[in-house]
């Protein structure tokens, strides 16, 4: 019910399907019940707990017997944090995603995995595709969604019956259309997208640009910002895959990007274009760890789920500045 799971249990209720929504609650709010329950009309069935809790998550699918398909979200992201607690991050990360293997191996239940382009590290070829080598992770975030995918490819290999879809998700930005749910941010936002729309705001007093001398078109890094609606669609998409049999391997990955390498002064323009708003931003050093370009070769997802993305850049940032002025309504 974070983020990314809020826009896709939206989907799957408006399409007709029931939804059990587990979540601890940890960085996210109750409220985002009410928002999905306004957009669709449903409330999903919701179970206030950690998916750590082998008791509870037990519990879970010995109540519903019949579950589809799982779709697992529950991770923590921040990179700096990362680096500053890695036993946190291995703890829930991967102690979670074990726990709930269990349940989906033991009856064969479609899986789906939300990984990240983190595991390409810096590529040494633009678009990246799924066959591109992972580098070593730079941080135990990076870490845990490589270790993650391992898991799970072994979990495939071994348990006959057991199918997962690993999504390699690349910058996910906007929000829904109806402004009901988007994205929390806890405290000062470290990605760029919430942290450009609080300065417009005027929670912040300016953005500052992470490095402006990259070898790159415009100097600034490029990154391949996909709307939160896009993505959303492409997990329905990969489940329905699975549902199908469609799948050859039991253990596939698809990248989910738009294939476009946006900077962050084209999206910087895109913004302001959008909505009508400057942009206070200035030139500051690069951040440590960041990698200079990355954006998919989103082929693969196109020719063998049949999903592509279908919003522009514009109309996501639109989308993230409406979920902003929103919340100031909220607070
Ligand atoms: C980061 C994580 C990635 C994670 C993703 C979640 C790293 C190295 N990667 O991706 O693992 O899956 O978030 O969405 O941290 N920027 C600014 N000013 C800001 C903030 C960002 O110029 O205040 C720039 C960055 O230098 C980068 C771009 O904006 O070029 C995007 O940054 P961000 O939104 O943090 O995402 P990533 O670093 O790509």
């Amino acid at each position: 019910m974070g983020y990314i799971g809020s826009h896709v249990t939206s989907l799957l209720l408006q399409k007709g399907i029931e939804v059990i929504v587990i979540d601890n609650l940890d960085n996210t709010r109750l409220e985002v019940l009410d928002g999905i329950e306004s957009i669709t009309g449903t409330r999903p069935i919701f179970k206030q707990m950690d998916v750590c809790d082998e008791h509870n998550l037990k519990a879970v699918f010995d109540e519903f017997h019949d579950i589809g398909g799982v779709i697992h979200f529950a991770a923590h992201k921040s990179v700096s944090e990362s680096v500053e607690a890695p036993l946190k991050y291995y703890d829930n990360n991967l102690g979670g995603l074990q726990k709930l293997l269990k349940y989906a191996v033991l009856k064969s239940i479609p899986f789906i995995f939300s990984s990240s382009c983190t595991v390409y590290g810096q590529s040494e070829t633009l678009p990246i595709s799924e066959s591109e080598p992972l580098k070593p992770p730079t941080s135990p975030y990076g870490n845990t969604k490589k270790i993650g995918e391992q898991i799970i490819e072994d979990c495939c290999q071994a348990y006959e019956g057991f199918h997962a879809i690993l999504l390699r998700y690349f910058n996910p930005i906007g929000a829904h259309p109806s402004s009901k749910i988007g994205e929390f941010p806890k405290g000062v936002p470290q990605n760029l997208v919430p942290f450009l729309t609080q300065t417009v705001r005027g929670i912040r007093p300016v953005l500052r640009v992470f490095g402006s001398t990259y070898d790159t078109p415009d100097g600034t890094c490029l990154r391949d910002y996909i709307h939160v609606m896009d993505l959303a669609e492409a997990h329905i998409a990969s489940l329905d895959y699975l549902l199908k049999n469609q799948n050859s391997d039991s253990c596939e990955v698809y990248n989910v990007g738009t294939g476009k390498g946006v900077s962050v002064l084209e999206l910087i323009n895109a913004f302001e274009k959008a909505t009508g708003k400057k942009v206070p931003y200035e030139f500051a050093d690069p951040r440590p760890g960041d990698t200079v370009a990355a954006y998919a070769d989103a082929s693969k997802i196109k020719t063998k789920i049949g999903w592509k993305a279908q919003y522009s850049l514009e109309e996501a940032l639109k989308s993230a500045w409406e979920w902003e002025k929103s919340l100031e309504r909220i607070e």
